[in-house]
């Protein structure tokens, strides 16, 4: 474009140089910069903003090379009811998904572009989602005019010169457009959290693989190398090329003997992945390890001899801060020490952060995260239950190298939770792989602060309703078609770390001890542990746990594993009003597989029993 100065990394690509000549001449911003990626680059960036108002310097004594941003109190958490999958059949996105035709959605986004970067550096963001030249990795660029987006970006994935060189003259790459959509005009002084609520949209265009999202800087509205591509988008290109793009944590758990596993685990938004990926294990356990790959997102493939192989296609940990203390989650505390992002937490009066749960005895006074004083007591939340740290993946003590390693490592068991107060047992076992499908299908969780909408419960298939980028029937489809492909499927289970009794307590300890659960799944995917058939599936009896290091009696575990029958046939009737919803799309298996459920749960009252008695 003529006029426009652009600086920084250098690139020859063609598609790219024309795709930020494009973008330019209809953001219109003041200049265009490439980002290297450099940690001279992200000192720059954090500096402006430092200067600008957006960041704040913590104290470097106590955290250092590390920046609070308070965001527009309007914008605190990805905007739901914003996002849309543009497709251009309707019933490719599904009933779950927003959808407006794609040329109806362009022409307002090109109305929205229009000049939306004026007085602005529009940054050109290359990042490699998975490590560089992996054949599971793929390659993005994100254009942005916020440069809080550009420094989280350095964090959450592989970004700069390195991505260009592997991207080459030739080389494909997902393109991610987003704007804040506050342009300057002359003079204008900007605002320390530009966006624009009333205005925003976070859309994606399956078909040509493209994103744009407008008017919001926050989180996954903005970072759209998280859920707008290695989610959304990514599940459309796994579909259609035989792979899948979860909403999973990775981990390894090795036994003292050195024998080491892996499993994938799929929770919904804010409950407890990041905590889960770095387990410690507690009493008990000497000698046993985890190993942390990912918390938030999983590209699994199957190779060539028929094993699902993962790999995290992040850098970084963009996770929720309140709850996170050294209680219930040291490896997070210690991932925090040095050059991190915070994000509507609260500031101590020494240039430190602090949210809800960090201590036991909130400090006297503190700066909350809408930058007004704070005292205990003051009947107001210091951090935004949705606050967030961003975190560089090495920094955590359990960082399993094998992060890095292009092949991705196998995954032997997938496991689902919700967060459900009942009817929801502690841990069970799919009977196959088609029955581990359907549990995952029909998973249900109650509301967080994740996401903007106010649901007490909803069904969050595969803890991917806000994320599958194309039908839900068409996703459960594929699923149930990758485990055809596999020469051993990993086995599949739900667990539930949530259940709470009559006074609204939780009833497990959960946190490090969820490593009695998942040392049941080590065991069973390795063919040892035991497990009893019940109506659900396959359940371990209090003795099939180590207990050791932790009072729990067979009666409170009793508790946590039983389902109420009449709770199970509500929940199976509930099932057809969701499968309603998708009329002829939806798997024909699943009609059987909720037959075969409904039986095991009306014929068989001696099966409960049995389960009874034997707990
Ligand atoms: P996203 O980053 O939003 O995808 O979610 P996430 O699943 O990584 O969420 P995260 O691990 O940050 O969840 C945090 C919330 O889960 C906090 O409220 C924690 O207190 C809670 N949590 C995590 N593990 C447990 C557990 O074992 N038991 C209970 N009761 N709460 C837990
Ligand atoms: C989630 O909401 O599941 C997140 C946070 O992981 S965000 O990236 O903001 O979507
Ligand atoms: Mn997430």
């Amino acid at each position: 474009m003529p006029g426009i100065e652009i600086s920084g990394a250098k690139t020859n690509n063609s598609s790219l140089r024309s795709w930020i000549n494009t973008v330019a001449e209809l953001t219109k911003p003041e200049r265009v910069y490439i980002c290297d990626g450099s940690q001279e680059e992200y000192n720059r960036l954090c500096e402006l903003m430092v200067e600008g108002g957006t960041f704040i310097r913590l104290n470097p004594e106590k955290r250092p090379n590390s920046f609070l941003a308070r965001s527009d109190p309007r914008d605190v958490a990805r905007m739901e009811s914003r996002t849309f999958i543009c497709s251009l059949d309707k019933s490719d996105a599904g009933p779950t998904n927003n959808w407006v035709h794609p040329a109806e959605m362009k022409e307002k986004l090109m109305r929205l572009f229009d000049g939306c970067m004026r007085g602005r550096t529009m940054y050109v963001i290359p990042f490699s989602m998975g490590p560089l030249g992996s054949p599971i990795a793929h390659i993005g660029v994100e254009i942005s005019d916020s440069p809080y987006v550009a420094v989280n970006m350095r964090i959450m994935t592989r970004m700069g010169q390195a991505v260009l060189e592997v991207l080459g003259d030739e080389g494909h790459f997902v393109r991610c457009l987003h704007s804040v959509g506050a342009p300057l005009a002359p003079g204008q002084k900007d605002a320390p959290w530009p966006c624009d609520p009333e205005n925003t949209y976070i859309t994606h265009f399956p078909e040509e693989r493209a994103i744009y999202s407008f008017g919001s800087g926050y989180g996954g509205n903005a970072l759209l190398s998280k859920k707008c591509f290695a989610l959304r988008i990514a599940s459309v290109m796994a579909q259609d090329e035989g792979w899948l793009a979860e909403h999973m944590l990775i981990l390894g758990v090795e036994n003292p003997e050195g024998e080491r596993t892996y499993v994938a685990g799929a929770f919904p938004s804010a409950c407890g992945k990041t905590n889960f990926a770095m387990l410690v294990p507690p009493k008990g356990f000497e000698g046993w390890r985890v190993f942390t790959v990912g918390d938030d997102i999983a590209w699994i493939k199957p190779d060539k001899d028929g094993t699902l192989r993962a790999i995290n296609p992040e850098a970084g940990f963009f996770g929720v801060a309140p709850g996170t203390s050294m209680h219930s989650n040291p490896n997070a505390m210690l991932t925090l020490t040095k050059n991190c992002i915070f994000t509507n937490v609260a500031l101590t009066d020494d240039g430190d952060v602090w949210w809800e749960g960090m201590t036991d005895e909130p400090p006297a006074h503190l700066i909350d995260w809408k930058g007004q004083d704070w005292t205990p007591g003051c009947g107001r939340f210091a951090a935004h239950p949705n606050a967030r740290f961003t975190a560089p993946i090495q920094q955590c003590p359990t960082f399993d190298p094998e992060w890095d390693n292009p092949v991705g490592v196998p995954i032997k068991a997938f496991i689902f939770g919700g967060r459900m107060s009942k009817d929801v047992p502690l841990v069970f076992q799919a009977f196959d792989w088609s029955h581990g499908v359907y549990l995952a299908a029909t998973m249900a969780s109650e509301a967080t602060a994740a996401a903007e909408e106010g649901l007490t419960m909803r069904r969050d298939p595969m803890a991917m309703l806000p994320f599958c980028g194309y039908n839900m029937a068409d996703y459960w489809t594929h699923w149930l078609n990758v485990g055809r492909l596999l020469a051993n499927p990993p086995r599949i289970f739900r667990v539930n770390w949530f259940r709470r009794d009559e006074r609204g307590h939780f009833m497990w300890p959960g946190f490090g001890e969820n490593m009695r659960v998942l040392k049941w799944i080590f065991d069973r995917v390795r063919g040892q542990g035991y497990g009893v058939e019940s109506p659900l599936g396959y359940m371990p009896r209090h003795q099939d746990l180590n207990w050791e290091g932790l009072e729990f009696d067979p009666e409170k575990f009793y508790e946590i594993m039983s389902v109420d029958r009449e709770a199970a046939v509500k929940d199976a009737r509930s099932h057809e009003e969701l499968f309603d919803k998708f009329f002829d799309r939806l798997p024909k298996e699943f009609i059987y597989l909720r037959e075969l459920f409904k039986s095991r749960v009306w014929r068989s009252p001696q099966m409960w029993e049995l389960a009874r008695a034997i707990f």
